[in-house]
């Protein structure tokens, strides 16, 4: 049986679907079999992140309407042939997708799969409670902003009433420069204010605004490494973090830190 991820955050844009899709291509690469369930039922974002909104002939609702078997609808990855999506629902009309339905097509997956990656929809409400209830695991994504920050601490109390294997903890969007300069929160601090040890932590890289799905380009950036090692962590149940401050220590550090201050 295949370990059935999801990825929730409580605060919406904090890079919830930044992150299913990029571990998903890493987890990939890394050789396993993968595929990534959008839960946010009616928004469709990981088939756009994905870039196969147009490869999309059946959806999740689809499946539970019996109009299409699960691995029709299922899109193979381009580049990955060992990465697939499940997408969306297209409308917004998510009566039919009720928690158990949800929860038994997870589980159909994880028979065929390594990793199921689930991508929660924001808010704690029943979208929430249906990407959960179907997980084995959960990896809560913030950044080191106070109010993603307090919404993952509800989050995390939420996810304790649930009967997971793992609560991880993922900061996004980490600035080296600010935290260098005392300026942003350290996922240090966030670990202790939330009681969760990181999994990962991830840079804050204009590279992911512009390839949303940088870790399938061949660009050599710091948010690659970041989420490789976050990949590796999560297969391995190792715990190596990625320095966001590295770049910013030493002489031409302070430098880099005046110049990224200046624009
Ligand atoms: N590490 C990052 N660095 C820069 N931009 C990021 C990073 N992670 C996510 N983003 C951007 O933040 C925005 C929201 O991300 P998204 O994954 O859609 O959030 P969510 O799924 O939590 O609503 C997107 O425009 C995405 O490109
Ligand atoms: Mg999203």
């Amino acid at each position: 049986m295949g370990r059935k991820l999801v990825f929730t955050s409580g605060k919406g844009g904090v890079g919830k679907t930044t992150m299913c899709a990029n571990i998903g291509i890493a987890l990939s690469i890394l050789g396993n079999k993968v595929v990534m369930v959008d839960a946010d039922i009616g928004l469709n974002n990981l088939d756009v992140v994905m870039c196969m909104e147009n490869k999309v002939t059946y959806d999740i609702a689809d499946v539970v309407e019996g109009k299409c078997r699960l691995k029709q609808a299922l899109i193979q990855d381009a580049d990955f042939p060992s990465l697939y999506v499940l997408p969306s629902f297209h409308n917004y009309d998510t009566a039919n997708i009720t928690a158990s339905n949800f929860k038994s097509i997870t589980d159909t997956l994880s028979t065929g799969f390594d990793y199921v990656i689930i991508d929660c929809p924001a808010g704690i409400d029943s979208g929430f409670h249906r990407a959960v209830a179907a997980a084995s695991e959960a990896y809560v994504v913030t950044t080191p902003h106070i109010s993603a920050v307090r919404d993952a601490d509800k989050v995390m109390a939420l996810l304790n009433g649930y009967p997971l294997l793992n609560i991880g903890l993922i900061v996004n969007r980490v600035r080296g420069d600010m935290v260098v300069n005392g300026e942003m929160m350290t996922a240090g601090d966030i670990s202790r204010l939330l009681k969760c040890t990181p999994t990962g932590v991830v840079p804050d890289d204009d590279s992911i605004s512009i390839k949303s799905d940088i870790m399938r380009h061949t660009t050599e950036c710091e948010v690659k490494q970041a989420i490789m090692i976050l990949a590796e962590n999560i297969s391995s149940g190792k715990r190596h973090i990625y320095d966001c401050t590295n770049d910013y220590r030493g002489i031409f550090g302070k430098l880099k830190v005046k110049i990224r201050k200046m624009f």
